[in-house]
């Protein structure tokens, strides 16, 4: 029997409808768990608890994608060899951003971050989650196009970012300008494109964040 006999092309959705009141705690619920997301820039070296990054990566390749081509490959890496690596080739493209290629207007927008060339994170966070975007896939020699790629990884990571956050983790949304060290360091193959570097673990003891103001509510809504 082929895998088509086998497996229904259509099955039954699996949806609950709930009471208003109970959509609407729940809502608040998630609401004000996301409002706590931060981004870290200060890890403690503590491990993580054993299956919690497999829970977080299976979460994010739930993540819906063009025409379910699912274009994300997440490279984990935690060997300290590696991750030192990481930070020195990180580092390296930071120092030029920092010296010669930011603007003036990019400068002054990172100033409240309070960021630097400097990337200790990469080594101390337990673990580092690469995500790289797959352009195309290779198939039998025939390349086989991945359709919007970069809204599809996008989704996906935010995905990741909420479930890492949901578990009870801290993490970073890395992009070093520009980021084909990782490709090599991480021998990925061609038709992968560094997408997101996403150090990952528990905040260090003392940990402080810019102090941020997000849009409210009639500031990213238009109501018609
Ligand atoms: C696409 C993207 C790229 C980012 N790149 C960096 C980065 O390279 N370094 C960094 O320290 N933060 C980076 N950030 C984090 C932002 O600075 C941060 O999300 C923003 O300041 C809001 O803070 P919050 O995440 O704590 O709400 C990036 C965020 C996004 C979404």
């Amino acid at each position: 029997m082929s895998q088509s006999q086998l497996e229904p092309p259509f099955v039954p959705l699996a949806f609950e409808r709930l009471a208003p009141e109970q959509m609407l705690a729940r809502a608040r619920a998630w609401r004000e768990e996301l409002a706590h997301r931060r981004s870290v820039r200060h890890f403690a070296p503590d491990p993580l608890p054993e299956g919690l990054l497999e829970e977080c990566l299976l979460a994010a390749g739930s993540a819906p994608s063009g025409a379910h081509r699912q274009p994300w490959t997440f490279v984990v890496v935690r060997d300290a060899e590696l991750k030192r690596r990481i930070r020195l080739a990180a580092e390296e493209e930071e120092r030029k951003l920092y010296t010669e290629r930011i603007s003036d207007e990019w400068r002054e927008a990172l100033a409240p971050l309070g960021t630097d060339a400097n990337k200790p994170f990469l080594e101390i966070a337990p673990a580092l989650i690469v995500v790289f975007r797959r352009a195309h896939e290779l198939e039998d020699g025939q390349k086989r196009t991945n359709y919007y790629t970069q809204e599809s990884v996008g989704l996906a990571c935010g995905f990741l970012l909420a479930a890492l956050h949901h578990a009870g983790l801290a993490s970073l949304t890395h992009t070093p300008s520009p980021m084909a060290f990782l490709s090599e360091l991480l021998e990925r193959p061609d038709n992968e494109r560094p997408f997101l570097l996403i150090p990952v673990g528990y905040p260090a003891a003392g940990c402080e964040v810019p102090n941020l103001r997000r849009k409210v509510l009639n500031e990213i809504t238009v109501w018609r």
